[in-house]
């Protein structure tokens, strides 16, 4: 890789903050996106899942085990019991050097509902930074179009499920279920949607896409194995935004591929080595 080929692409690639900036903060929380955004990324990476009671929350795993002092599944807890857990002690926990977050439990390391993330996408926005976000729709296929039916209308409350006509639209949504992809489609067709996979199945090998998905999400794993798949993306028509990429010669994998975005728990040093900082 030449200086000069790296000069030519860094601001080509879009770095997305894959759960905020989830090495240096505890993944989905307030914290952890606030970092993202002083890092400066160019989007944000959500997952989320409906609460017992109807609520979209950015959690990633089914149950709360993990990144909570609480234990249990989202979809069986009710917003309200989310809320009394604290979603930021575990990081606390993984790391003994100083945190970047605050470790006191309130706002910034409670649960994070996804109407609380777009209003901070929403103040940045209004702030004259274009920030993107990047939701990932989790389990949909439990809910029968529900995640789907929800996640719409909190985006036509921010009105941001119809992408302005100039330039990109704020946001995305993302999904391994080709299925709620194509049920955001039918109901918002000019949202981008990404495909997300962990491999390739064979009737997608020449890059196509299943329906009702615009963009490529391919796992690094897949990058790393098949390189000559981004070229056919490509060749497709089709961009490829790549998950999780946190090593140096991922991210220079993706460079010299051409990927259009970088999903990252590190957006900071992934800005810095496409000379952005
Ligand atoms: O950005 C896509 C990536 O987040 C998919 O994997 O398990 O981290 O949600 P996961
Ligand atoms: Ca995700």
């Amino acid at each position: 890789m030449t200086h000069a080929r790296q000069q030519s692409t860094h601001h080509s690639i879009q770095v997305i903050a894959h759960r905020g900036a989830s090495d240096d903060a505890p993944e989905h929380t307030l914290a952890a996106y606030r970092k993202a955004i002083e890092d400066g990324a160019d989007a944000l990476e959500c997952d989320v899942r409906l609460t017992a009671d109807g609520h979209l929350v950015c959690v990633h795993d089914r149950r709360v085990n993990r990144t909570s002092n609480g234990r249990g599944a989202v979809s069986a807890l009710e917003l309200s019991d989310l809320a009394a857990l604290d979603f930021g002690s575990w990081k606390d926990r993984e790391e003994s050097e100083s945190p970047d977050w605050d470790p006191v439990p309130g706002e910034l390391t409670s649960v994070l509902t996804l109407e609380r993330l777009l209003e901070l996408v929403a103040e940045t926005r209004a702030a004259g930074r274009p920030l993107q976000l990047a939701i990932e729709t989790k389990h949909p296929t439990r809910w029968a179009g529900q995640v789907e039916e929800r996640l719409l209308h909190l985006l036509k409350r921010f009105e941001l499920d119809v992408p302005p006509t100039e330039g990109p639209s704020p946001v995305r949504i993302m999904s391994f279920s080709a299925r709620s992809l194509h049920r955001i489609q039918a109901a918002s067709p000019t949202l981008p949607t990404v495909y997300l996979m962990q491999f390739v199945s064979p009737r997608l090998r020449d890059g196509r896409l299943p329906a009702g998905a615009r963009i490529a999400g391919p796992g690094m794993r897949i990058v790393r194995s098949h390189p000559g798949y981004i070229e056919r993306l490509h060749r497709a028509g089709h961009r490829a935004h790549v998950w999780t990429v946190n090593e140096p010669e991922d991210v220079e994998l993706c460079i010299d591929l051409g990927v259009e975005a970088i999903i990252t728990n590190r957006p900071k040093q992934v800005l810095s080595q496409l000379g952005r900082s």
